[in-house]
């Protein structure tokens, strides 16, 4: 006899980063800077994609064929069956589309099935509850990848809607608001928040230009993270980024906020790749939102920026301010203010 789970009082502490979709066409230099540079289990078993393991699960990041070099997805761990229905639900009852995936693309993403709906920027948010594991061992350069309970690591993204993208993450999974950053880069004042949906200080960071609303990055995500358990871990990662030809983006620095310890590459399709050790785990019972000056108190230097590097990211600025960035208003409602 199965009875109907009541509905949770909070989606909080019950998501967690489950993996990325990626579309691309650079899957030799993906496979390469995947498994030599990064350090992660690759299974090119699949004709047609690209699939790298951090841990037991089949698959975090699914590479497919196609012109975006971007993420264009993020699959959601939710915990249990009650979580997953009130997820669904919140969509489902603001009228916009929760579609199911079909078999396959759940085999692809190593999930059991997958419900799908639109997000901020044009990512498709997807959730599942049960991952499939792979039945083979690791084999990869890094020794140990922190998922869990934490996730898979983070996302960051720029917006022009900020609040917006907030309302969104809090409608749909109960995120809270960790910090905020204010930092200068180029000449532009920039505020980033940080939210949480578990214990990882933060799953999403949202930056956006704090005069006129610009946004510098053509791509939907700035840069994913992944998270290493030991600094051997870390810096050999930065080694070889470096030996295989990869563009370090920023250098080895500290940050503000969660004090983790990374490092920036440059993937292949040009957004960012942060490598990172030790963050700070959020105490819920304890934690107060503040605001942080700069992202970093030592070191994330700029790589080998060029002044071309700068001018396009001013003319993607610039072309920001005519597109109108989807935040799925409907889920976004008027946004949640600073
Ligand atoms: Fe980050």
């Amino acid at each position: 006899m199965s009875a109907t789970a009541a509905a949770p009082d909070t989606l909080f502490g019950s998501v967690h980063l489950g993996y990325a979709v990626i579309e691309t066409l650079r899957f030799d230099d993906w496979r390469r800077f995947g498994t030599d540079a990064i350090g992660m289990h690759v299974d090119d078993s699949l004709r047609d994609f690209l699939r790298f393991r951090l841990d037991d699960h089949e698959c975090r990041f699914l590479l497919q064929r196609g012109p975006a070099e971007d993420v264009v997805a993020l699959g959601w761990h939710v915990d249990d069956h009650a979580s997953f229905d009130e997820i669904v639900a919140r969509v489902r009852s603001r009228d916009v589309p929760a579609t199911e995936g079909t078999p396959e693309e759940s085999l692809l993403r190593g999930v059991e099935r997958l419900v799908r709906f639109p997000g901020p920027k044009g990512i498709v948010q997807e959730v599942f509850t049960r991952p499939l594991l792979a039945p083979g061992p690791l084999d990869m350069a890094t020794g140990t990848f922190v998922t869990g309970a934490s996730g898979m690591g983070h996302v960051a993204l720029t917006s022009t809607r900020p609040h917006q993208v907030r309302g969104y993450f809090a409608t749909v999974f109960d995120a809270r608001l960790s910090d905020f950053i204010e930092e200068t880069i180029n000449g532009a004042r920039l505020k980033i928040r940080f939210l949480r949906v578990n214990e990882r200080h933060h799953t999403l960071a949202i930056a956006a230009t704090r005069d006129v609303p610009l946004d510098p990055i053509a791509t939907r995500v700035q840069h994913l993270n992944v998270q290493v358990a030991t600094l051997d871990d870390m810096v050999a990662a930065y080694r070889r980024v470096r030996e295989n030809g990869f563009d370090i983006a920023l250098s080895v620095g500290q940050h503000t906020n969660d004090k983790e310890l990374s490092f920036y590459a440059r993937t292949p399709s040009g957004f960012e790749w942060e490598v990172g050790w030790n963050p700070i785990v959020v105490d819920e019972a304890t934690w107060e939102p503040t605001t942080h000056q700069g992202i970093s108190i030592w070191g994330h230097t700029p790589v080998g920026q060029t002044v071309l590097d700068k001018l396009s990211m001013f003319r993607v600025a610039a072309g920001s301010a005519r597109r109108r960035e989807d935040t799925v208003p409907a889920l976004s409602g008027q946004g949640i203010p600073d």
